[in-house]
C-alpha cells in the first residue's frame, strides 16, 4: 500500500480512530470495552501521546483520512513499572492484511528504540491469528494465555499475553 503514509497522530484524527476502535467494540472481542467510546472518552487516550518519551502513536493514512493506529501506553500505575510499556494497534478492516500493521509497528519501535523502555507487552483476545502473527514477527514472545477471562457476546474469551524485550538503553535485542 504505497499510497498510504505513516505519520504522528495528530488532533484531527480522533474521530476516524475512534470509529475504527468502536467497530471492533460494536463487533468483535479483539476489544473488551463492550460499550462503545465517546469522544471525550478517547481525547485523554489522545493526550497521553507525545513525540518523545515512552508513549507515542502512530497513523497510517489513506486519502486523507487515519485508517489505522500504533501505540504505547503505561502498562502499570505503580513506578517500578516505568520501564514496560504495552503496546496496541488497530487497522480498519478494509486494510488489514496489506503490510500496514507491519509498516506502524516498525515505525513505533523505531521511534522507541532510545527510550528507556525494556520491556514491551501485548494482550491478545483469542482467534487473533493477525496479531498473533504480526506480534511473533516483531519479537514478542507467548508468556502465557489467561483462560476465560473475558465475557463478551454471551461466552467467556481467553487472552494471551505477549512480551518483547527492549535492550538496555535502548533498540530491540538481536
Ligand atoms: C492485527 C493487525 C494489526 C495486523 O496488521 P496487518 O496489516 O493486518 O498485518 P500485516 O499485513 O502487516 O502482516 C504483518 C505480519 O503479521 C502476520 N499476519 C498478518 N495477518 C495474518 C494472518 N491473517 N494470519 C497469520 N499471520 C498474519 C504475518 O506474520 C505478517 O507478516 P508477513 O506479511 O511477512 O507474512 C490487523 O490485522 C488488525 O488491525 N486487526 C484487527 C484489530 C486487531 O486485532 N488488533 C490487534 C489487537 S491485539
Amino acid at each position: 500500500m504505497s499510497d498510504v503514509a505513516i505519520r504522528r497522530v495528530e488532533q484531527g484524527d480522533l474521530s476516524a480512530l475512534l470509529a475504527i476502535y468502536n467497530y471492533y467494540v460494536r463487533e468483535t472481542p479483539v476489544s473488551f470495552d463492550i460499550a462503545p467510546r465517546t469522544l471525550e472518552q478517547r481525547q485523554a487516550w489522545f493526550d497521553s501521546f507525545a513525540q518523545t518519551g515512552r508513549y507515542q502513536c502512530f497513523v497510517a493514512v489513506k486519502d486523507g483520512e487515519a485508517v489505522g493506529w500504533a501505540s504505547s501506553h503505561r502498562y502499570h500505575e505503580r513506578a517500578a513499572y516505568d520501564t514496560t510499556i504495552a503496546s496496541s494497534i488497530y487497522l480498519s478492516p478494509e486494510v488489514c492484511g496489506l503490510g500496514l500493521g507491519r509498516r506502524l509497528y516498525a515505525t513505533l519501535f523505531d521511534a522507541l528504540r532510545h527510550e528507556d523502555i525494556h520491556r514491551v507487552f501485548g494482550g491478545i483476545s483469542l482467534p487473533n491469528e493477525a496479531s498473533v502473527g504480526l506480534h511473533l514477527a516483531f519479537g514478542f514472545e507467548l508468556v502465557g494465555t489467561y483462560r476465560e477471562v473475558g465475557r463478551k457476546f454471551g461466552r467467556f474469551w481467553d487472552v494471551a499475553t505477549y512480551m518483547r524485550p527492549m535492550a538496555p538503553g535502548g533498540g530491540p535485542k538481536p
